[in-house]
């Protein structure tokens, strides 16, 4: 398959021309490429060829929960926002805390056949933030990531323990750092009570952590700090997190919680400064009954990428190609996937994007069963046309 002339960027180029699909492929990029059957030709159109996006933060519910998201819906809704690859969290019914579940989600997922997913394991059993015998069964590199996501692990002595066997099976902690003794009277404190704490371990076993969705000042700078010293620790940030502020968003339910705007302002200087990995949706399903009943989070899949194209580089803080590192680049590198570029030899997996109309989120629109977000009615740019999955176009008009 040749696709040809299109504006093509990724995080080290951006230029008008043309890609040749092998087997699922890149084998080729240039100008003035041709020979093949299957050409599409997009010189008539003003649009832009980025690779497709990699989530490193999302919940599908799926065993368990299935009535807010499942594996079919939650991969048509990823593949619908540009997403090809994700990485799931463990917080399901029964609990990800075992490599059957791992195993069976994975291969569900495959079944569905839309997108890659790695499902993460939990930290501690049962996500009861103690018991974590279940990571001492584990092989060397058997799992990328660990997560009690939604739930930090409070006792000091206990994520000690856990970063050691983090740092002999070379496993990267993914951490929701939410102290929940802080919970009901200080969620500041308790995001970074735990942020500043799990630097300290990570520097002293000198085993990575990956902190979820940061989303305050004092966490960010410390991260920042910590990485200028070579501690071995990543981070994300939500698109909603650097796009809304407690105010603007009436205090609607997430945890992190929606901040301030001066928090705002750090996490995108963090981003302009290279120290933010990647965008993450923390993509929350939940039916409108669990969000009257008080469930935290929304669904994100399906706009995450016009909002943060709107937020940050429509608004001039950064540039697509930085966007692009951000939301494929480097999350597939954590990975470990072979995509996130636009190189021969990389994965022919692709998003093709319209910048310029301004359009109106609904979330009626959603494929996501959860129609739960606070951005309902905001007008954004940068709306996703197609998605290319080794080569295959989805939706295929
Ligand atoms: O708001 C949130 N919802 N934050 C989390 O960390 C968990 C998530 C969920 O599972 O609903």
């Amino acid at each position: 398959m040749l696709i040809k002339n299109i504006r093509i960027v990724d995080d080290s180029q951006d230029f008008t021309g043309d890609i040749r699909v092998e087997d699922g492929l890149i084998s080729e990029i240039g100008t003035n490429l041709d020979g093949d059957s299957i050409c599409l030709d997009y010189s008539r159109q003003e649009v832009f060829l980025l690779p497709a996006f990699t989530d490193l933060h999302i919940h599908f519910r799926d065993p368990g929960f299935t009535y807010k998201e499942d594996v079919k819906t939650g991969s048509e809704a990823a593949r619908k926002g540009g997403y090809t690859a994700v990485n799931l969290m463990p917080n399901t019914n029964p609990v990800a805390d075992n490599m059957e579940i791992v195993k069976d989600v994975e291969r569900r997922v495959a079944e569905v056949g839309l997108i890659f997913a790695n499902q993460t394991l939990s930290m501690t059993k049962g996500l009861q933030g103690q018991n974590f015998d279940h990571l001492n069964e584990l092989k060397k590199n058997e799992i990328l990531f660990i997560t009690d996501d939604g739930k930090g692990v409070n006792d000091d002595a206990t994520m000690e323990e856990i970063f050691k066997i983090c740092k002999e099976k070379n496993i990267t902690i993914m951490a929701h750092e939410e102290d929940s003794r802080y919970s009901a009277t200080d969620m500041r404190k308790a995001e970074n009570l735990m942020t500043f704490r799990d630097i300290v371990l990570s520097e002293k076993y000198n085993s990575p952590i990956h902190f979820c969705h940061v989303s305050t000042i004092e966490a960010i700078e410390a991260i920042e700090k910590a990485k200028v010293q070579g501690v071995p620790v990543s981070c994300e940030v939500t698109p909603h997190h650097l796009t809304a502020t407690s105010d603007e968003t009436n205090h609607y339910r997430v945890n992190p919680p929606f901040r301030k705007q001066a928090d705002v302002d750090a996490l995108i200087r963090a981003i302009q400064n290279g120290v933010v990995d990647a965008i993450a949706t923390d993509h929350a399903p939940h039916s409108a009954e669990d969000k009257l009943n008080g469930a935290p989070g929304m669904t994100g899949l399906e706009i995450a990428f016009p909002l943060c194209y709107t937020a940050l580089v429509k608004s001039g803080h950064i540039n697509l190609q930085t966007l692009v590192k951000l939301m494929s680049t480097q999350p597939s590198n954590m990975m470990k996937l072979n995509k996130g570029k636009i190189q021969p030899g990389y994965a022919a997996d692709f998003v093709i994007v319209e910048l310029d109309t301004p359009f109106t989120i609904n979330s009626n629109t959603f494929i996501s069963k959860g129609k739960n977000t606070p951005f309902s009615g905001k007008e954004v740019c940068g709306r996703v046309l197609q998605t290319f999955r080794a080569g295959d176009v989805y939706p295929q008009n």
